[in-house]
């Protein structure tokens, strides 16, 4: 059986996740109407992993014999000046997660629940690199000015990304 303050922290975290992902397809919106199509795919692909993160969360809660409880998700900002502006947005948000999943990390081992702490490594990890990644786009940004021929080519480049799922999806009717 899952520690009852644990359950509550994992809770806390799928709204977390949830909320990255209506944040990330926001900005995928706001990347539509800008005319930035890789952005916008790129920003969608990213949501979708949101969502993955937080039903990994809840098939825990459910496997450990807890209760998923959903809250309310916050409105997302709609709109940003620019894509440089967005990604350094996104990557600013990849590190206040870190901040999340170090103190689940933290609350899990002080109420030594090992089968969390063990779950969320796979976290720990993933983290390192949705930062890294967002650094990098945000450094090519940065490097090209933001604009013209440079911010199309990387737009071209952010296209090329494999989402998780697309639509319609293996067996649904189109
Ligand atoms: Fe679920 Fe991007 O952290």
């Amino acid at each position: 059986m899952i520690n009852k303050k644990v359950e509550k922290a994992i809770n806390d975290q799928i709204n977390a996740e949830m909320y990255s992902s209506y944040l990330y397809v926001s900005m995928a919106s706001d990347m539509e109407g800008k005319s930035l199509p890789g952005f916008a795919h790129w920003m969608k692909s990213q949501a979708q992993e949101e969502l993955m993160h937080a039903m990994k969360f809840y098939d825990f809660i459910v496997e450990r014999g807890g209760r998923v409880i959903l809250k309310g998700i916050d409105g997302p900002q709609t709109s940003w000046k620019n894509p440089t502006e967005m990604v350094a947005h996104v990557y600013k948000h990849e590190q206040h997660v870190t901040g999340l999943i170090n103190s689940l990390m933290d609350l899990a081992i002080k109420e030594k629940d090992h089968a969390t702490v063990n779950f969320l490594q796979w976290f720990v990890k993933e983290q390192v690199e949705e930062e890294s990644t967002a650094s990098d786009i945000l450094q090519k940004l940065k490097l090209i000015g933001g604009k013209g021929d440079g911010l199309f080519m990387i737009d071209k480049e952010l296209a090329a990304r494999v989402p998780l799922f697309t639509f319609p999806l293996p067996g649904a009717q189109a």
